[in-house]
């Protein structure tokens, strides 16, 4: 199958005879993915239990922050490109079928197989033998030959891959047009199909064994997580010894290459790199050092920002403002945001806090950036949005641990 063969006049197709069908298509994975195929010419059945969101993407309007999606869904819903269902009986019978849903861990700090499973169970009875269905999730090392293997035991020849998605969130758009593309799939049939499935989107495909692909994916993500770890342990290493660490980073990095790469430290969460470090953890019997120490120095730091703030001031009088409630600067996103971890622990011990995000929109409790700043006797930089850098924060105490201020009265 090549993909002029998948690709059908948008006139003629509907739902169900869809080029492909994107399970979990209207979320973050999901929406950026739908829009590349569309974009190159393919009709796409964007397949979600989320209806409000589905209403939203059909409205021409995006549901979150996606750098250039914006023009590619407008053009996408003009050539009627996009059909929008929310039942697992409404999938394309036609074309492959991507799933893109999340995958969690639990109150054990272990991945939820479950999730997947009831995905596909939900799916089976509408797929027909020799479709291709795509797992695009981060997936637990082996969970793509185990479903293979379930497959096989309910009597389906279903053609199965692995394809991981490896964009940075608000950026797939460019980056799935710009990184190589991870293929893995458990036949020779179904790499191929998956191959020139990623082939219309990606520049380089790169072909793996599934638990190669699911692993090289968690690596990616916990690799990340550790480079943020390693800085942020430097930053306190440093503000323990009297030392400004923003200085001693310039200095590092300053036209030597083997530190270009080195983060500024800052508060790194979000819904995937500490995720996938635990799922790297769960796999290796909690014996992975370097993953346990990075969850540890990272989702420590505002905690230890908390206990030098506690010394430092009587905080049962200071209302504490928190700028930044989205997990990274310039996104809408607060899935796994270290600002709420400062707002839970902070809650004890303030006299207030106020919470204010440019971007974020789904949470009641924020207050405009002018009103925190007039109200709150400190401010703790959560998030480094761009538009901080600027701001007037009225002489007020700020703790900025990025160092994205250039502000006189920096706490540290
Ligand atoms: N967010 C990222 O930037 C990113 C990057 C790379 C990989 N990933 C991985 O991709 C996966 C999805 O992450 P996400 O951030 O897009 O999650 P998300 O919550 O934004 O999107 C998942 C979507 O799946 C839908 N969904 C859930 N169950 C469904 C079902 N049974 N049928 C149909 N739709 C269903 C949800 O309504 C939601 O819209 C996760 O495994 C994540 O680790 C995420």
């Amino acid at each position: 199958m090549s993909i002029a063969d998948l690709r059908a006049p948008a006139r003629a197709v509907n739902a169900q005879t869809a080029d492909l069908t994107v399970v979990g298509g209207a979320g973050h994975v999901g929406i950026p993915l739908v829009l590349s195929f569309a974009a190159k010419g393919l009709t796409v059945n964007v397949n979600d239990v989320n209806e409000q969101t589905l209403a939203t993407l059909k409205s021409g309007r995006l549901p979150f922050l996606e750098n250039g999606a914006q023009p590619l869904l407008a053009k996408a819903l003009a050539d009627q490109r996009l059909f929008f269902t929310s039942r697992p009986n409404e999938i394309s019978t036609k074309g492959p079928l991507i799933v893109t849903i999340g995958t969690p861990v639990d109150e054990f700090l272990n991945p939820v197989r479950g999730v997947v499973q009831q995905c596909i169970d939900e799916l089976l009875p509408h797929l027909h033998d020799g479709q291709l269905l795509v797992l695009r999730s981060t997936l637990y090392p082996g969970t793509t030959d185990w479903i293979d293997s379930y497959l096989a035991r309910k009597g389906r020849r279903l053609k199965l891959a692995f394809c991981p998605e490896r964009i940075s969130q608000g950026h797939g758009i460019e980056e799935l047009s710009r990184m190589p593309q991870l293929i893995s799939a458990t036949s020779p049939e179904a790499e191929r199909e998956a191959a020139a499935l990623f082939g219309a989107i990606a520049p380089e495909l790169t072909l793996l064994k599934p638990i190669e692909a699911e692993f090289a994916k968690l690596f990616n993500n916990a690799y990340r997580y550790i480079e943020f770890a390693v800085t942020n342990q430097f930053y306190l290493i440093a503000k323990s010894a009297g030392l400004d660490y923003k200085a001693i980073l310039q200095a590092m990095k300053h036209n030597y290459p083997r530190a270009q790469n080195i983060p500024t430290p800052g508060f790194a969460a979000g819904p995937c790199l500490v995720k996938d470090t635990m799922q790297l953890l769960a796999f290796a019997r909690n014996e992975f050092a370097f993953g346990n120490a990075a969850i540890m120095v990272n989702e420590g730091l505002p905690l230890h920002i908390i206990g030098d703030l506690r010394r430092r001031y009587d905080l049962s009088k200071k209302t504490v403002g928190l700028l930044g409630m989205a997990f990274k600067a310039e996104s809408d996103d607060p899935r796994a945001s270290l600002s709420y971890k400062f707002k839970k622990a902070l809650a004890p011990h303030a006299r207030a806090v106020l919470t204010t995000d440019p971007f974020v929109t789904s949470d009641p409790d924020l207050v405009p950036l002018d009103e925190v700043i007039a109200r709150s006797d400190l401010l703790i930089l959560c998030t480094p949005h761009r538009r901080y850098k600027d701001a007037d924060f009225s002489g007020k105490p700020v703790v900025d641990v990025w160092g994205l201020l250039d502000t006189a009265n920096l706490v540290y």
